[in-house]
């Protein structure tokens, strides 16, 4: 099989080489590969009818926020670690608003470890120090708005730094991609070598307000109309939270119609600005209280007729 090295985790530094050699793993344990400069692969070896491995789609932790909800993060992060699944981070990891060039910002909002002069560098540090024991199970991590904010005003790279430096610290291979990209779940059969079932995961950190009132909804169209090899369309950015199912017929050169499913997610938020004391900007613009958590994606199979289905099945991580 031919094998593209990772790029680098720096963002102007993305080179490839092909068939690098790569680190032995066990086998057992699911394999991240680069497939492009757009698209991720993570493969998993299923054995016995009752594997089930979960793989979370997280967005806009805004970690480093007084809002944000820490041990609701830790707990679905604690579920893959327990399943041997794998985590997405999708964008927003950073809420980094708090900066001297940030006109949004304001030091009373601070958390105390970052009451420093070099703020950049107490949001890589805190994040790496919580993320740390994860590492290992987190395949991909995409930058969101408010990481891209902060390269362009301050020009430093916060997902860079700090994927570079959990990879240096644990041996992870935690891949930065884009804004927007592909996540495939690839299934390896150790019996035959070969890879079935795979799974499409489109995914975009997310534009515009979503709307109080459709909650970017009407984005499933537009999107399900150029994306149509994806099995599951997912975006964040908005904090709200749903899912769509649309049903597709297919058919294939011998003429036989089947049916399928392209599920649509938006993920929510772990930034909780509506709890407080009814005071401030979110209360004084009528916002309501946003949905928490993200979306697992549970993998599974089952055997029909000698020939093995796989499955991937969303379920709200809340
Ligand atoms: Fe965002």
């Amino acid at each position: 099989m031919t094998i593209i090295q990772p790029r680098s985790n720096t963002r102007n530094d993305w080179p490839m080489a092909i068939n690098a050699k790569r680190k032995k793993r066990r086998p057992m344990e699911p394999t991240v590969e680069r497939l492009s400069d757009k698209c991720v692969s993570v493969s998993f070896a299923p054995s016995g009818t009752e594997w089930t491995v979960p793989v979370l789609l997280a967005s806009d932790q805004h970690f480093d926020s007084a809002h944000a909800d820490r041990r609701l993060i830790k707990k679905h992060l604690d579920e893959v670690v327990e399943a041997n699944g794998r985590a997405l981070f999708l964008g927003d990891w950073f809420d980094s608003m708090q900066g001297a060039s940030d006109r949004r910002g304001s030091k009373s909002a601070l958390l105390p470890q970052y009451k420093r002069s070099d703020y950049l560098n107490a949001l890589v540090e805190d994040s790496v120090a919580f993320l740390e024991p994860y590492a290992p199970y987190i395949a991909g991590w995409a930058e969101g708005n408010h990481e891209t904010s902060i390269l362009r005003h301050t020009e430093f790279d916060l997902l860079g730094a700090t994927i570079n430096e959990l990879n240096l610290r644990t041996g992870s291979e935690i891949q930065r991609m884009g804004y927007s990209g592909w996540v495939f779940i690839r299934y390896l059969q150790y019996s035959s070598g070969l890879i079935d079932g795979t799974k499409k995961i489109y995914y975009t950190h997310g534009s515009g307000g979503g709307g109080p009132v459709t909650k970017g909804v009407i984005a499933t169209n537009r999107r399900a109309t150029f994306l149509p090899d994806a099995d599951i369309i997912c975006s964040g950015h908005i904090h709200e939270a749903w899912s769509m199912e649309m049903r597709r017929e297919r058919i294939n050169c011998n003429g036989t119609v089947y049916g399928e499913t392209q599920y649509h997610l938006q993920l929510p938020t772990y930034k909780d600005e509506f709890a407080g004391d009814g005071s401030g900007w979110w209360h004084e613009t009528g916002k309501a209280p946003r949905p928490m958590g993200g979306w697992f994606v549970d993998l599974g199979r089952k055997k029909n007729n000698n020939f093995w289905t796989y499955k991937a099945t969303p379920r709200r991580a809340e």
